[in-house]
């Protein structure tokens, strides 16, 4: 199959560059390509908002880009930053003509909400699931474009380059190229070619790589290690950003329900155990100090009063104005009863974001020809160290943009490559133990959580390292000789997304941001993106 632009993902950022290209070229053929349903994404779960200056009598792109700065932790690339904020604007009210429906107030205004690290409120929202209303948006938009095509449950194993012609490819050739993917239609369950023209990553997270996440299934950081197998630039791995307050639910695996962080932009204020507001301890800002200062002070707090959650006290609120504002949330307490009138709701933080990913530069290139990465996979230099809540919806709207631009700017100086050869499945056999894939899957997040978590020092992190390079000898073994499935893929893919992790932490000696290592206690003048 030939297709003139790739797009690898579902989500925002997919969908966004997708919609904005197809309606740029009407002669050309966009592709989609998604490994679940089309809308099982990490975006459908966002809660809070997407932060935007929408109002500039209350707010200016100024302090906006200064609340970035500084939660980024002296990372974060200031032209970059800069011109998301400032370009944000224009990409939210694109959204909202395209059927976005944000919440207003009784006078029509916006209604703008709080979170942690921002000095005004500026963060739009739908109630508490403004991620499924953008991605029902994007979906719905996307229909009415004939030259878009969407195919679910395609799951996509690697980028095609130079390495697939015979060529010796290493991280120092110059001009690597991505010709296109190799895929594992599901439907067919047949290994097939996809060229194209043009291809972009928009394939999300990887907080599965951890025990207790609030990201879904397919968060797998797929689309950053096949760019590392491919020679493509890693950067910033390190800063995986734990939210402060998952809903802690003992027993329930899999994806953690999340308690948006609006909540306490609101007034909710956290407790622990003996029923103190801890916060005020440990910054000024108490509840809505940044991301990385909350999770650590209630790690801390579990650590020194040996519980294995903290407590989110909404029980001062005004419950109408609550139940207007989190209807989700409410239910969900409520539907394992807790009255969050009456009761606390235990939190505990779990892996959230991933700030690090594919390196690109201000068109959302990658170090790879024709390869563009957009979205949470990428590391475009917006959030450094640690990311400002909401920043990341914006972030993925203004990069699908301007991928677009630089990739329809270049599409018709670029042909399809005819040489690729078909995937050589040769010597593989069917599956005997799946068991071993699940079981691999459970001791790399068990040791990615223990060794690589909020809390990291020297010793662990070397332990993390000989665990998972035993993990990765035993799985090459399994991906050699095996017939390839999405689980013995995803598997493979969070071992190096596990290594890539626990690598840039061990060669940042500092801390920093979301990479706290007790060894290295202060901040050192070591300021540097970290590129494998
Ligand atoms: P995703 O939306 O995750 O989409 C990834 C796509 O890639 C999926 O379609 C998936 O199927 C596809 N894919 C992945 N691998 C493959 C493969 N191998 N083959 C084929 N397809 C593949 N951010 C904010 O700014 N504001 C918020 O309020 C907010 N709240 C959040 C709440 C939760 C619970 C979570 C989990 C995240 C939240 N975030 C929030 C972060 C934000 O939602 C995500 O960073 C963002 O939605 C990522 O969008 P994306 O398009 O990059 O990836
Ligand atoms: C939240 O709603 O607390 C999540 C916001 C984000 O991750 O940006």
């Amino acid at each position: 199959m030939n297709t003139d632009f790739l797009v690898i993902g579902s989500g925002i950022a997919g969908l966004t560059y997708a919609l904005k290209t197809a309606t740029a070229c009407p002669d050309k053929i966009i592709t989609i390509l998604t490994k679940a349903q089309s809308d099982e994404t990490n975006t459908k779960y966002a809660q809070g908002g997407v932060a935007g200056v929408m109002d500039l009598d209350t707010d200016s792109f100024e302090k906006h880009i200064e609340d970035t700065l500084i939660a980024g932790d002296g990372l974060c690339n200031r032209a970059i930053v800069e011109l998301v904020v400032r370009e944000g604007v224009e990409r939210i009210n694109e959204i909202i003509s395209w059927g976005a429906s944000f919440d207003k107030d009784k006078e029509g205004d916006y209604s703008l909400g709080k979170e942690g690290g921002h000095s005004e409120s500026r963060i739009l929202h739908h109630k508490d699931v403004t991620g499924y209303e953008m991605e029902r948006t994007l979906l719905a938009a996307i229909k009415s474009k004939p030259n878009i095509k969407m195919i679910t449950h395609c799951f996509v194993i690697d980028i095609i380059t130079q390495h697939h012609l015979g060529f010796l490819v290493t991280k120092s050739t110059p001009d690597i190229e991505c010709f296109g993917v190799y895929v594992l239609n599901r439907q067919t369950n047949k290994i097939e070619k996809i060229i194209s023209k043009i291809t972009l990553i928009a394939t999300g997270g990887n907080g599965q790589a951890y025990r207790t996440t609030t990201n879904p299934a397919i968060a797998t950081g797929d689309g950053v290690a096949m760019i590392y197998r491919a020679k493509g630039r890693i950067e910033n791995m390190e800063f995986i950003q734990f939210h402060p307050t998952a809903l802690y639910e003992p027993g329930v695996s899999g994806q953690s329900f999340l308690i948006t962080e609006a909540v306490r932009g609101d007034g909710g204020i956290l407790r622990n155990n003996k029923g103190e507001a801890f916060m005020e301890r440990y910054d000024d800002r108490k509840d809505l100090a940044p991301r990385d200062i909350v999770a650590r002070a209630i790690d801390n707090e579990m650590k020194i009063n040996g519980t294995e959650h903290m407590y989110l006290d909404c029980r001062h609120m005004d419950v109408e104005k609550f139940i207007h504002h989190f209807p989700n949330i409410y239910e969900k307490c409520l539907s394992i009863g807790i009255d969050v009138s009456k009761q606390m709701i235990p939190i505990a933080p779990a892996a959230h974001y991933s700030c690090g990913g594919i390196k690109t530069d201000d068109w959302g290139r990658s170090s790879i020809n024709k390869l563009y990465a957009c979205g949470e996979c990428a590391s475009t230099g917006l959030h450094g160290a640690n990311r400002l809540a909401s920043n990341s919806l914006l972030e993925a709207m203004v990069f699908a943009h301007r991928c677009c631009i630089d990739s329809v700017s270049k599409i018709n100086s670029i042909e399809f490559n005819t040489a690729i050869p078909d995937w050589n499945a040769a010597g593989t056999t069917a599956p005997k133990e799946m068991i071993l894939i699940t079981q691999s899957v459970k001791e790399l997040q068990l040791l990615m959580s223990d060794y690589v978590g909020i809390v990291r020092t020297n010793v662990r992190l070397e332990r993390a390292m000989r665990r998972l390079d035993l993990l990765h000898v035993e799985t090459e073994i399994l991906y050699g000789k095996t017939e390839i499935s999405p689980q013995l893929c995803e598997v493979r893919n969070l071992i190096t997304v596990g290594y890539l992790i626990t690598k840039e932490a061990q060669l940042r000696h500092e801390s920093r941001g979301l990479h706290y290592n007790t060894d290295y206690p202060y901040k050192s003048d070591l300021l540097q993106n970290i590129v494998l």
